[in-house]
């Protein structure tokens, strides 16, 4: 699982005055709103006995524990400790991380880790979003498979034909031409010709009196940490999906869906649309739950690679690159206490390295910087 990264921890519509429970890298948050809108990512574990925040409630811009009443503001900074006489100081140690936010797309985003602003990897596009000509449903499953085992799966092509029958390719032809994998620090993607399916259903309806081409173009791309763009150009239009795949643990993934369509652009297919999502998912699940070993191995050849698999590779490199950089969740981003077998994991927020002096002093130890190790 990596860090220093911007994640879509949840859609937007979801997150409002209520404090709502995400997680994401093996972390507890709590979302909600300022009372002027804005989101608010706080680690969900109080410092004091580690109680759920999430299962407080908010007073103005700050959040209660449910368990002794400390409050906390939006910073993440502890401003009340009820139990304690008004003449005491609130201890400098009494604060949890606080992450930077922002909404765009339709989700709340929070930036997993203490890179400052300017060292940020950027959000990916998403130039549908804005467009009139397209209209978007949401989707969301949970499977139990490891976050980059459902991610590899959404840029991989030649799985199609067999997992998902005539759905995007042709099973009599699941021969993949070479293609060219376009590439930056963050995304790779790459334009893949695949013999075209039958037609069917409502979107065949209106496509049966035009000539079959020879193939279609897909589009597939990632865009680290954890995003998957496919882009299907079926004969009635465009359908564009942004498929997040959130490690909720190492062997549990919670996928978030956008789907972008150009055609029947009104609300009536939308249920039609997020059922074919649905279709997809429920067929890629049972087999992405069944891989072995469960997680992605670190190793480029642990597993054999053919020509098809260039955009899995290229991630593979790209993020033995960033694990060298330290970006790596493991066992100093985890606090075990005394007791072992339970665990929290949290990731340090920009605020620790701002002020080193507070960063030695917090209760919750994380690892900061970002440094090789
Ligand atoms: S555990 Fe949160 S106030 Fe005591
Ligand atoms: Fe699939």
């Amino acid at each position: 699982m990596l860090k220093n990264f911007w994640y879509a921890l949840e859609f937007a519509d979801r997150v409002g005055r209520d404090p709502r429970k995400v997680t994401c890298l093996g972390q507890d948050f709590v979302l909600y709103r300022t009372e002027a809108g804005a989101p608010v990512c706080l680690s969900d574990l109080c410092v004091h006995r580690g109680g759920a925040l999430s299962m407080g409630r908010l007073s103005g811009d700050c959040i209660t524990c449910p368990y002794h009443g400390w409050q906390y503001d939006a910073e993440g900074k502890c401003v009340r400790i009820p139990a304690n006489s008004a003449e005491r100081n609130i201890p400098r140690k009494a604060r949890v991380d606080s992450y930077p936010t922002l909404e765009r797309y339709g989700m709340v985003w929070a930036f997993l880790g203490d890179l400052p602003e300017e060292q940020r990897p950027p959000v990916p596009q998403i130039p549908q979003h804005d467009d009139p000509s397209f209209r978007a449903v949401q989707y969301e499953m949970v499977i139990d498979a490891n976050y980059e085992r459902t991610f590899e799966n959404v840029v991989d092509a030649a799985h199609t034909p067999f997992v998902h029958g005539t759905s995007f390719g042709n099973p009599v032809k699941p021969e993949i031409p070479d293609f060219r994998v376009q590439q930056t620090d963050w995304s790779a993607e790459a334009d893949i010709r695949l013999s075209p399916p039958p037609p069917k259903g409502l979107w065949g309806l209106l496509a049966r009196r035009r000539p079959r081409p020879d193939y279609v173009t897909v589009t597939n791309g990632w865009y680290l940490p954890n995003i998957v763009k496919l882009h299907v150009r079926l004969p009635i239009g465009d359908m564009i999906l942004y498929d997040f795949n959130i490690p909720l643990s190492q062997d549990r993934t919670l996928v978030k869906i956008l789907g972008y369509r150009n055609f029947f652009t009104g609300a009536w297919a939308d249920a039609n649309a997020r059922k074919r999502i649905e279709k997809i998912l429920l067929e890629d699940r049972p087999v992405v739950e069944s891989q072995r070993p469960e997680l992605l191995p670190f190793d480029l050849s642990d597993e054999l690679h053919v020509r098809s698999d260039a955009l899995q590779v290229a991630y593979r490199r790209r993020r033995a690159q960033l694990i060298k950089d330290g970006w790596w969740v493991d066992g100093d981003d985890i606090i075990t206490g005394d007791v072992p077998r339970r665990t929290a994991t949290v990731i340090a927020s920009p605020a620790r390295r701002d002020n080193p002096e507070l960063a030695s002093a917090w209760v919750h130890k994380a690892r900061t910087g970002g440094e090789p190790r």
